[in-house]
């Protein structure tokens, strides 16, 4: 049964001076109409563009057309672009079957993180709820993916889930119990736990962060833990922290009204902002294969 949402009506800004928006859900996605990214963007379309992606967290954009030189200008107009870890240099000369998969060869082009599937891939990146590299100090702030290749059968769309709504949701005593934790971010349990990659030189990051965030432009709490990444909640015994990590991935995992589904055409291109969202691939195309590439744009700032 679904208990009414007690949050805030919502109250999103729909207007936007440089292009129309189509919404997708009421809080979380909206499609930006009439946006040619291949052309240079006018620093007024840029601030808007910053605006519409503060306020619906997920922008998408369709039938666009552009290259990897493109693809980073675009993104570099949100800030400095972010080096995958999975792009570093190995530590050791060998690789995996599964490490070389998306063909991560180091300094190829290190912004660009390929994400590819096929028959062959013994795991599809992002299939679970996660978002982009929290084991790093200060993790990508935002990730846009371009798709250029979809599976023939369909299927292969990318749900994503609103953080500062799946912080709304939880009741008053849980708000305040999480409220001054910290939980363990730790790149490993991806990279090496589920895709058996090589590590890079020093290891896989692993860092500490709030299991509460405040997002640094819009001042609203976010739940800022994820099974992709998480692994520990710091100073609860392991029992305590695995049952109350389980609880959280539990709600995020249950709550169908967090999120928004985009379906994937050849051509399109989506931004998220990892600050108050999570994501997940659906990996429902097997033995089809899907093709992209995403730019993820460096934060300024930890978490906090
Ligand atoms: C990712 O960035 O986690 C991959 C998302 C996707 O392939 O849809």
């Amino acid at each position: 049964m679904n208990i009414r949402t007690t949050t805030a009506p919502l109250t999103l800004n729909r207007e936007y001076a440089s292009f129309e928006i189509k919404t997708l859900t009421p809080h979380i996605g909206a499609q930006v109409l009439g946006l040619d990214l291949s052309q240079p963007l006018a620093d007024s379309v840029v601030q808007d563009l910053h605006k519409a992606w503060s306020d619906w967290k997920l922008l998408v954009f369709r039938d666009q057309h552009i290259d990897r030189t493109q693809h980073k200008a675009i993104a570099s107009h949100f800030g400095q672009l972010h080096v995958h870890p999975m792009n570093l240099p190995k530590a050791q000369a060998t690789t995996t079957a599964t490490a070389t998969q998306n063909n991560r060869a180091a300094n190829e082009d290190p912004e660009i993180l390929k994400v590819k599937t096929t028959g062959d891939s013994p795991y599809t990146a992002g299939d679970a709820w996660h978002t982009d590299v929290t084991c790093d100090p200060i993790p990508p702030l935002g990730s846009m993916l371009y798709i250029t290749q979809t599976p023939e059968c369909g299927g292969g769309d990318t749900l994503f889930a609103d953080m500062y709504l799946a912080y709304d949701l939880l009741s008053d005593p849980m708000k305040n119990f999480l409220d001054g934790l910290e939980a363990i971010h730790d790149g490993a349990k991806p990279y090496i736990g589920a895709y058996k990659s090589t590590p890079p030189e020093g290891g896989y990051p692993r860092s500490t962060h709030p299991v509460i965030t405040t997002h640094p432009e819009t001042g609203r709490k976010v739940l800022y833990v994820n099974s992709g990444f998480t692994t520990r909640i710091k100073g609860l015994a392991a029992n305590e922290s695995a049952a109350l990590l389980d609880m959280l991935f539990r709600h995020i995992d249950s709550t169908p009204k967090l999120y928004c589904r985009v379906e994937w055409q050849p051509g399109t291109i989506t931004f998220w902002d990892n600050r108050c969202t999570q994501h997940h691939a659906v990996w429902d195309y097997y033995p089809h294969s899907r093709y992209g590439e995403r730019v993820s744009v460096l934060g300024s700032e930890r978490p906090a």
